[in-house]
């Protein structure tokens, strides 16, 4: 079996696997060609992969010559066009959120795996992408906010007077919002958190945070661990609580998603008015249009004083550890796609591999995926 690492678009710092990773695909009777370059920022040179049995080549030879290839960005039409018919791709192609892409990857009967459909079980933790890159996001999201504030996160008494906590308030508390309550409590912050789910109310209570709850939200057990919508009633009855508190917060990081939809409105723009001069939000759900009003995708902006930072790719911005992470995951799932002699084993019964592959022989395999696009 020939596994092709890609490099990826110029804006992407990450790379799918790191030349440590290389061992593990040895393990699998495997070998890997990497293209030239792919790892440069992320601190991975040539001659790393090379070190570690990898070959460098080119993007045509590696298209030509693989049966598995890797990214992290979906590769663009014109390179999976050059896709040998019976080789599998595994990316992150967002199919919630690009029907065209899913369109394209059915017309050229492509076999694809999307890391982001990983199921939410305990056997697929250890691949779950999503969770790898919002640990990042939570991670970065509070030490951004701190360096932007004007003020300390931790109680100070000093010679100078007594300086009191900055209070932190966290919408959603899924794995980006339970690593920002960690990372702010960790940095001294008296921390507040909403969420619609009231399974995490004790998550949030063991890492030092304090739940506060909103009578009345919609839970679904078989939505695997995501929330679903909620009624208008409940919606503002959240909003107008999540006001109170933000006025007195001087931090608000907001991760509330419901996975395929526009993410949550949770602040609107009277609430950043109410928020003291100097605050800082940090919204991680900007791609999908943000929990805040105001927020603007991939922009920091100032509105009434408050410090809005809507950015989208802080896992870029830790390439090494990203990539790390992120290739770990790979080889979860590859240990399960490859048998011991180097073959694929192509188990569409197989829970991990049903769920994740989005596209078989011009059909779509995941169950998730069939029922999202049927609604
Ligand atoms: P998750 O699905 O694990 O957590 C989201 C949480 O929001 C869940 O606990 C859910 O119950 C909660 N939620 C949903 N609707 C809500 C509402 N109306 N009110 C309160 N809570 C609500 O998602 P995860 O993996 O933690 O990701 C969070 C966000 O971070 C997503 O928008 C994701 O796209 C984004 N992200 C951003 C990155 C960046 O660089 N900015 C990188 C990685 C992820």
């Amino acid at each position: 079996m020939t596994i092709g690492i890609l490099k990826e678009p110029d804006y992407e710092n990450r790379v799918s696997l790191l030349p440590e990773g290389l061992k593990a695909i040895e393990n699998l009777n495997s070998s890997t060609l990497i293209e030239s370059g792919a790892g440069d920022k992320a601190f991975a040179s040539d001659s790393d992969y090379s070190e570690k049995g990898g070959t460098i080549s080119n993007l045509d030879d590696i298209l030509k010559n693989s049966d598995i290839l890797l990214s992290i960005n979906s590769p663009s039409k014109e390179v999976l066009e050059k896709l040998k018919p019976d080789s599998i791709m595994i990316s992150v192609f967002n199919p919630l959120g690009d029907k065209e892409m899913v369109d394209f990857l059915l017309k050229k009967k492509l076999t694809a795996f999307s890391m982001d459909m990983i199921p939410r079980t305990t056997r697929g933790q250890a691949m779950d992408v999503l969770s790898s890159m919002a640990t990042i996001a939570g991670y970065k999201a509070v030490l951004d906010s701190a360096m932007n504030l004007p003020n300390f996160l931790p109680m100070f008494m000093t010679a100078a007077g007594t300086i009191r906590p900055a209070k932190v308030l966290i919408l959603g508390a899924g794995v980006a919002g339970l690593q920002a309550i960690a990372i702010a409590r960790k940095l001294g912050a008296v921390v507040e958190v909403f969420d619609v789910r009231s399974e995490v109310k004790e998550q949030v209570e063991s890492l030092g945070g304090k739940f506060i709850e909103v009578e009345g939200a919609k839970e679904d057990a078989d939505a695997g661990g995501y929330a679903v919508e909620q009624t208008d009633e409940f919606k503002e009855k959240q909003r107008q609580l999540i006001h109170d508190h933000a006025a007195k917060s001087n931090i608000l990081i907001c991760t509330a998603q419901i996975p395929g939809r526009k993410a949550p409105l949770l602040i609107e723009a009277k609430t950043v008015k109410a928020m003291k001069d100097g605050s800082v939000i940090v919204d991680l759900a900007a791609s999908t249009g943000g929990n805040c009003e105001l927020t603007e995708n991939g922009k920091t902006i100032v509105k009434e004083g408050v410090k809005i930072i809507g950015k989208s790719d802080y896992p870029s911005d830790m390439p090494n550890d990203a990539s790390r992470m992120y290739g770990n995951n790979l080889i979860n799932l590859l240990k399960v796609l490859i048998d011991e002699e180097g073959k694929v084993k192509l188990n569409l019964e197989d829970e991990i591999l049903q769920g994740t592959c989005i596209t078989h022989d011009g059909e779509i395999v995941s169950p998730r995926l069939k029922s999202f696009l049927s609604k």
